[in-house]
């Protein structure tokens, strides 16, 4: 195992991804909350950061448990602090350096084993490193920074100013093994199976004989949350699956269906009637949102208390949304879960929580539930929002809308499917607009509504681009949604990307 201190920088969720992709298993911790147990960490990594080791306010974490005592690898920022703290010089550059350089080696090591003698590496700094802390040998330069990489050898630490994480930096990757295997000798053992391996043992002694609840939403990551906890605790495994009403067609019997063929204790819930109440009349977007939210802690605080003696909630949080917590709450409050056992919240709430997925990445969860054995449909769905197609209703939502447009989903999730266009598509649905248009069928004059359909590709849901779909497709796609649900005369389709749009219309 890897510790990864990070110093704030933006690179640092790469710099695990880099590790992981080695097949080695690696945590990210604030420079200001390191493990009081070091013991299970072979090596470290000192990340980069936003600050200048010169300033008062920077991380200055005291790393005495650490140099010296295992191989590290300081990154940056991290290379800068045990140069100014360690005897040598950081001075602001005269010019800031970002973006590409060449890298010349000045000294043989293990460290750039198989790496070009000159070769392009990615600079993103202000300061630099004048001068090498006591006991460095200089390893490489740049045109522009002679210090680009140091090692002190009695403490087996790498101190490097550019980024190997960041795919500019052609021999990265080759640079982190290099560091990880040869010389602080890691092993290349983690993979999907071993994971559930180890998170399967490490739950069960986690949570010994008691009950979990767990929400399940037919989604990827409450899925692989389930199963990795249902072959840890079997029937002490409790699920709950809502039906808000605003599901896709057929998706409550289909997913309940599903579950229940891959062993699931689930329990299904039907409470359509009590969101779409709630709803009614509300044509505020955010207002939707909460009124959602707000039902449904209700609806699952209802069937939480119907689990006698439950003792742990389940989730399916995974790495990026912690890094995010984390960092949302000023880095070090590593205690993201602060609302345990605080009065006036639903009694769920007052749960210890569960999350089996927390240390991983979105691909790295469908790698998971690959070798779970969960079907590749499931796996590769496209996200769907909490609210549903309430926030895909323009307006205000009634019971006739979410049908119509549930049919219009049909009918292009399908089609896309069909096609063989799903796939390649990060997420996909319609949009029923609360605007009326005229068209002429037959002989008659019609006055319907109009409904858009939207396909973008994305990595993350931040930025996305609208998908170039077939006009064949779209002709298709079209014609048989006006032929097929009755209340619907006209299609369009968004071409917008995000930003300035966003992916969803509310
Ligand atoms: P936007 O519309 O912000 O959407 O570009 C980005 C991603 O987030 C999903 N989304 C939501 N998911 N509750 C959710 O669980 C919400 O209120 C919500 N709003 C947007 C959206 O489907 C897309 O994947």
């Amino acid at each position: 195992n890897v510790l990864i201190l990070d110093f704030g920088s933006q690179y640092t969720q790469l710099i695990a991804r880099r590790v992981r992709e080695l097949n080695i298993f690696c945590e990210i911790k604030p420079f200001n909350h390191l493990p009081e147990d070091l013991s299970g960490y072979k090596a470290v990594i000192l990340s980069g950061s936003p600050s200048s080791v010169r300033s008062d306010t920077a991380p200055h974490p005291d790393l005495s448990e650490i140099k010296g005592k295992k191989p590290v690898l300081a990154i940056c920022y991290g290379a800068q602090y045990i140069a100014h703290f360690g005897g040598g010089n950081v001075a602001p550059s005269n010019t800031r350096e970002f973006g590409r350089a060449r890298l010349t080696h000045i000294t043989p090591d293990p460290f750039f084993r198989d790496v070009p003698r000159d070769t392009q590496v990615w600079m993103s700094h202000s300061d630099t490193i004048q001068q090498l802390p006591g006991g460095a040998k200089l390893l490489a330069s740049t045109h522009d920074v002679e210090n680009a990489a140091y090692v002190i050898e009695s403490e087996n630490l790498y101190g490097i100013q550019f980024h190997p994480e960041v795919y500019h930096t052609k021999e990265g990757k080759r640079i982190l093994k290099n560091f990880l295997v040869d010389i602080a000798g890691l092993e290349q053992t983690w993979t999907p199976a071993a994971f559930v391996e180890t998170t399967v043992a490490g739950l069960k002694e986690q949570i010994g004989e008691d009950k979990v609840i767990l929400g399940l939403s037919g989604g990827v990551d409450s899925t692989v949350a389930a199963v990795l906890l249902h072959q840890a605790i079997g029937e002490h495994l409790h699920c709950i699956f809502v039906n808000n009403g605003l599901l896709r067609k057929h998706e409550y019997e289909e997913v309940l269906e599903q579950y229940k063929h891959m062993g699931l204790n689930v329990k299904g819930v039907d409470a359509s009637a009590r969101f779409l109440d709630a709803l009614k009349g509300e044509d505020d977007p955010e207002k939707k949102r909460k009124i959602i939210g707000r039902v449904f802690i209700e609806v699952f605080d209802d069937e939480a208390h119907k689990v006698e003696d439950a003792r742990w909630l389940g989730q399916g949080t995974i790495y990026p949304d912690v890094i995010e917590s984390v960092s949302a709450s000023g880095g070090p409050s590593a205690t993201i879960k602060s609302h345990h056992n605080v009065g006036g919240l639903p009694d769920f709430m007052k749960l210890k929580v569960v999350e089996p997925l927390k240390m991983l990445f979105k691909d790295e969860v469908r790698r998971v539930g690959a070798s779970l054995g969960i079907p590749d449909e499931r796996l590769g769905r496209h996200p769907f929002p909490g609210p549903g197609l309430a926030i895909r209703i323009l307006g205000d939502v009634s019971p006739e809308k979410v049908a119509i447009l549930q049919e219009v989903d049909h009918l292009f999730i399908q089609g896309l499917r069909d096609w063989g266009l799903y796939d390649q598509i990060w997420q996909a649905g319609a949009i029923l607009l609360p605007v009326h248009s005229v068209g002429v069928m037959g002989d008659e004059r019609t006055y319907e509504k109009c409904v858009a359909l939207r396909a973008v590709e994305s990595t993350d849901g931040m930025t996305a681009d609208w998908v170039h779909l077939p006009y064949e497709f779209l002709q298709k796609i079209s014609n048989e949604i006006i032929n097929k649900v009755p209340g619907v005369n006209r299609v369009v389709y968004d071409i917008s990307s995000k930003p300035p749009a966003t992916i969803e219309w509310e």
